[in-house]
């Protein structure tokens, strides 16, 4: 449990939520040696299956090789440093650089250039490859880190121990067929905190979640992560609300094998930008992506039941869709938050106005609520932040 310290502090000073400074910062001293999720498998049936990713400065491509394993490298090219791919898609056996055609194979290593013995007549090809960086895999989900020989294992600290019961992989899940794309306007922590912040739950969700209670929900830490319980049944721990399961019951979903049972949580936050949500109907990953201080993408991407994706997101289902970018936007809200039923969409509007009052040189945090299942989180999630960057 999330323990230490016994009363909780605001540990982050308010410039860390809007300062460009301070984004900076991260992106160098946080972002540049974070793992990030990257994909699933799945994304990669075939050798020369990639996808870029962006980790704070970082291009980053991943890549099936010729063997079948999964490689990450920069996605900059050794002769003068062109960003060699975009998106996602099949490459072929061969990475080739737009600009003046220098050949990768799909190890990193560079094979052909064009007129190497007139251009380049004492280059040695061995010695020149492009830049790695690490992958990790987790029950089917893909992580990169920027620096290469990152121990994978060692951020997992345990959490495959208590992973939850879905295979995204089997037959039994299917994805939903588009991601949605939230952009937020505000920064990053603010929305991871709010998810971690287990004392408004029974406030602003009142409606939608019901709770739980600040004394029926707990936070555990694994390494630098942390995985959320309810404990309103009798201290058991559950990963999904009492009042979510009673509201769920003889609604005809469809669930997924094995996920009623107790046990397993019911959000992971794995540090720093990563959001797992399993429950019995499916399977959710957020990510978080800042655009700027005070702007964030959130994607995200959601399993559920075979022939069941009626359940899944759609984007132009949910509150705020903008037909034009294909966004989720409070923009483009057309109801008040509180009256849309969807507990995301009131995270977003409690974020989106902190983000407006942490403008206010006045904004200050004096208390946070006491308990795993109040703001010790969030003291938790600074701190990993700060053990980072020290202030
Ligand atoms: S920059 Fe890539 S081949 Fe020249
Ligand atoms: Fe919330």
């Amino acid at each position: 449990m999330v323990s230490k310290p016994e009363i909780p502090v605001q540990r982050l000073p308010r410039e860390a939520y809007v300062s460009e400074e301070w984004l900076e910062r991260e992106k160098k001293e946080l972002f540049s040696k974070s793992w990030v999720f990257a994909g699933v498998v799945m994304d990669f049936p075939e050798s020369g299956d990639y996808c870029t990713v962006q980790v704070g400065h970082h291009s980053l491509i991943v890549i099936k090789d010729g063997e079948g394993e999964l490689k990450a490298y920069h996605n900059i090219c050794r002769h003068r440093g062109t960003e060699l791919l975009e998106g996602k898609g099949n490459s072929g056996r061969f990475i080739m650089c737009p600009y003046h055609n220098w050949v990768y194979d799909l190890g990193g290593g560079l094979r052909e250039l064009p007129a190497a013995k007139a251009c380049f007549p004492d280059m040695d090809k061995k010695g020149v490859s492009l830049l790695p960086a690490s992958v990790g895999i987790f029950e089917n989900l893909v992580f990169v880190n920027p620096e290469g020989g990152a121990n994978f294992n060692s951020w997992l600290s345990g959490l495959d121990q208590i992973a939850w019961p879905h295979n995204i992989a089997s037959d039994a899940l299917e994805e939903s067929p588009e991601d949605i794309i939230y952009e937020l306007q505000c920064n990053w922590k603010v929305f991871a905190e709010n998810a971690l912040d287990g004392y408004h739950l029974a406030y602003l969700h009142k409606e939608t979640l019901g709770g739980p209670l600040h004394d029926k929900n707990i936070w555990e830490a694994f390494g630098q992560h942390l995985v959320w319980w309810s404990t309103e049944r009798e201290g058991v721990k559950h990963r999904i609300p009492q009042f979510v399961e009673k509201s769920s019951k003889g609604s005809g979903l469809k669930t997924v094998k094995g996920a009623e049972m107790p046990g397993y949580g019911g959000v992971y936050v794995l540090f720093p930008t990563t959001f797992i949500t399993p429950n019995p109907w499916g399977f959710t990953v957020s990510t978080l992506e800042p655009l700027d201080a005070n702007t964030t993408l959130m994607k995200v991407r959601n399993w559920a039941p075979k022939g069941w994706l009626s359940y899944s997101f759609r984007a132009k289902d949910i509150p705020g869709y903008d037909k034009a970018s294909g966004l989720i936007k409070s923009s483009h809200w057309t109801k008040h938050p509180l009256e849309t039923g969807d507990f995301q969409t009131e995270d977003i509007w409690v974020c989106e106005k902190m983000q407006r009052a942490l403008q206010s040189p006045h904004h200050s945090v004096i208390f946070l609520a006491k308990g795993s299942g109040g703001e010790a989180a969030l003291d938790f999630f600074q701190q990993r932040i700060l053990d980072l960057m020290p202030l």
